[in-house]
């Protein structure tokens, strides 16, 4: 199989003495970005895996989303079941710091999976290329509520192409995972009068069910819950093979990354009739607003209008998906390849 990252760096963290992996797949439209996931892996070649699919993941959701940028990965592999203390935090993170600042600017990071604002200020300590550090250290801060703003936009654009109208009032939704960017979306589902099911891998999370008026259901049954959407906000490779016969949804829009195990897989829920708005589309919030906000110094309500312009996209996503007789999926990658391609005419042959 050809290499189609342009970088790959795997470095025994000199501190930490984990593995720091940084994965540059794309600078094809402009500096990689792509967030730092710190998380237990059974095996740091799985850390490498992941970092390989989010990466590239990360050059088709910017591309799609109109910016100029590629797409990276950080991601540090702890043991399982491990939880640093916060002087062995501050050695990952100074690890990852200098992993990224030998990149020499090709890549910049984010807030992920296991990585905070705070955590993204500390990186800034020995590297500029850090995105989301808490505005009071000159960041744009906390970037799951803007995920979760371009969330629901995608939500309305699903439903106005489903149902024929975008009121998410009285739909039938099940959240999968209570993270940040689930939490807030859950938490606005309910504000607005859906009918809501939530679950997440953490029992204690069911509070919030019960502060929402959701009903709770432990993962499993909630993947296999009767809705019009499913909203996958947890890790990824919730729908393979096994998953997919099993659903009861109309639809499947949210904001974790990889939801599928393999492409061939969007392939099966079109032929079992299950609109799967893909993930790089609809989670294209985080990277909107902190871009606008960073690079491009645009005011939070520029910035947000460029995240609320996610339910366009999507909703000429899905025309053109129609249209075609393709696959959302399909239809959202050749976009991406479009756009790089357009900018770069000696780009990608694959
Ligand atoms: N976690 C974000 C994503 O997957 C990463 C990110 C957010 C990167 C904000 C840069 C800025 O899209």
């Amino acid at each position: 199989m050809p290499l189609r990252h342009e970088q790959v760096h795997i470095r025994r963290g000199p501190r930490s003495a984990l593995p720091v992996i940084v994965a540059v797949h794309s600078t094809a439209l402009g500096q990689a970005i792509g967030g730092c996931r710190i998380t237990s892996y059974p095996h740091w070649g799985d850390a490498l895996d992941d970092a390989l699919r989010l990466s590239a993941a990360m050059t088709d959701k910017c591309a799609v989303a109109g910016l100029p940028n590629g797409g990276g990965k950080t991601v540090v592999a702890l043991p399982p079941g491990a939880t640093p203390d916060p002087a062995a935090r501050r050695a990952i993170l100074h690890d990852v710091a200098d992993a990224i600042a030998a990149l020499d600017g090709a890549y910049a990071t984010g807030p992920d999976v296991g990585t905070s604002p705070d955590d993204m200020a500390v990186l800034a300590e020995r590297t500029p290329y850090v995105f989301c550090r808490p505005p009071h250290a000159g960041g744009s801060g906390d970037s799951s509520t803007h995920t979760a703003t371009g969330v629901v936009a995608a939500l309305q654009a699903v439903c106005d192409t489903v149902f024929g109208s975008s009121q998410l009032a009285g739909r039938r939704f099940s959240v999968l995972g209570l993270g940040r960017v689930g939490t807030h979306v859950a938490r606005h589902l309910a504000a607005v009068g859906a009918d809501l099911v939530v679950t997440d891998i953490d029992s204690g999370k069911r509070r919030l069910a019960v502060e929402l008026g959701a009903a709770w259901r432990d993962p499993d049954s909630a993947l296999q819950e009767e809705v019009d959407i499913l909203v996958p906000a947890a890790l990824g490779g919730t729908f393979t093979p096994g998953t997919v016969p099993r659903l009861r949804c109309a639809a499947i829009a949210g904001p974790a990354n990889n939801q599928l195990d393999e492409p061939h897989t969007a392939d099966l829920l079109h032929q079992r009739g299950i609109l799967w708005a893909p993930d790089f589309v609809v989670g294209a919030g985080g990277v909107l607003h902190a871009t606008a906000v960073e690079l491009h110094h645009e005011t939070g309500e520029q910035a947000t209008a460029r995240v609320l312009g996610i339910g366009d996209t999507l909703a000429g996503i899905l025309r053109d998906a129609a249209q075609a007789d393709v696959t959302p999926a399909a239809a959202a990658l050749a976009l991406a390849r479009h756009r790089i391609r357009r900018t770069t005419p000696a780009g990608p042959t694959a």
